[in-house]
């Protein structure tokens, strides 16, 4: 096994180039729908540059390419979807019309319905996304994991310091990572990424008074609730790629749900984080982007970080 990265849209690499139940962990970080476009950053300063190359776009509208993704899944000629996944998006058409909500999330039912396919039956799903959609992405998600005999295991709220004030609504600190298993016994590991109690604990725990706590121990297995450092514009890991996130995010899921030697998939790479860490933590990747800035980034990283793997690329 080699570690792989495709320059190209997710949906045609996993239909062609992906084995069905071949790979262990996915996570996937996709556009949030946040309606805008994301510009590459160069300057450092903690702003884009709206004169620069644009990284991605997260501005969706009902297309041709909406349409045909639409027609694919309520026909289900290639037996892809579930009954569930096929009245979730009926559904959906007649409470949102064909607009573009619905354009994003008929790409998204597409491009998860082949990840399920290539997700081994021990493995795990992790969808990163915000409160922008994560009500409708659950939807989504259930009606391709649950219908099955998958799970859905958590809803992990990513808290974080970095972002604005709020002056009009309380400010928003925090991102949504959905967690689905794919059947009823799938790899757990939460002792590896074990967290501090807090000081009024630890306290506690000296007086050795049995009603002051039971908690034993410096640390405890992790919560619903990750408070880790988001990039912020000190950050030396920082590559100046809109969305970037933190490596400590990623080594807590990839650590917790798989083992040496498994095979991670990110088919939103952007600037490859889960596939550097993967990479460090001694599992295999696939990762997959279709953005010419998110290869150019991954490819400096992954030479800098001396990291080898086979790069294959349909938009030639
Ligand atoms: C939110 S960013 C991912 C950021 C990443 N987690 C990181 O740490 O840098 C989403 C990425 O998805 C990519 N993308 C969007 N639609 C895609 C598609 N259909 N196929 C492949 N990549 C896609 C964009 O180019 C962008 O790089």
């Amino acid at each position: 096994m080699l570690n792989q990265l495709f320059y190209g849209d997710n949906l045609e690499v996993l239909r062609n180039y992906i084995a069905d139940e071949s790979v262990d962990l996915i996570y996937i970080d996709p556009p949030f729908n946040s309606k805008r476009n994301y510009n590459q950053i160069y300057n450092n300063i903690g702003e884009e540059d709206p004169a620069q190359a644009q990284a991605f776009t997260d501005t969706w509208t009902w297309n041709i390419a909406a349409a045909m993704g639409f027609e694919e899944i309520i026909s289900n000629k290639n037996q892809l979807y579930t009954n569930q996944s096929i009245n979730l998006i009926l559904g959906l058409e007649k409470v949102l019309g064909k607009e573009s909500l619905l354009a994003y999330l008929v790409s998204l039912t597409q491009r998860i319905s082949e990840m399920y396919r290539v997700l081994k039956n021990s493995g795990s799903f992790y969808l990163h996304c915000d409160p922008t959609a994560s009500h409708y992405l659950k939807l989504v998600l259930d009606s391709i994991f649950c219908s099955r005999g998958g799970s859905f295991l958590n809803e992990i709220i990513w808290h974080y310091n970095t972002g604005g004030v709020g002056k009009k609504w309380f400010a928003r600190k925090h991102d949504v990572i959905f967690f689905y298993s794919k059947g009823k016994s799938y790899q757990f590991y939460p002792e590896r990424i074990k967290i501090d109690r807090t000081q009024e604990v630890l306290r506690r725990i000296r007086t050795g008074n049995e009603n002051a706590t039971r908690s034993k121990g410096e640390q405890k297995l992790p919560e619903d609730v990750f408070v880790v450092q988001a990039i912020n514009s000190m950050a030396k890991e920082r590559l100046g790629y809109p969305t970037q996130k933190s490596e400590n995010l990623l080594e807590r899921i990839i650590l917790a749900s798989s083992n040496e030697n498994d095979i991670v998939l990110d088919a939103y790479a952007g600037s490859g984080t889960s596939l550097v860490v993967a990479q460090k933590l001694k599992r295999y990747f696939i990762g997959i982007d279709d953005s010419p800035i998110s290869m150019e980034i991954i490819q400096k990283r992954f030479e800098n970080s001396k990291i080898f793997y086979n790069f294959v690329s349909l938009n030639v």
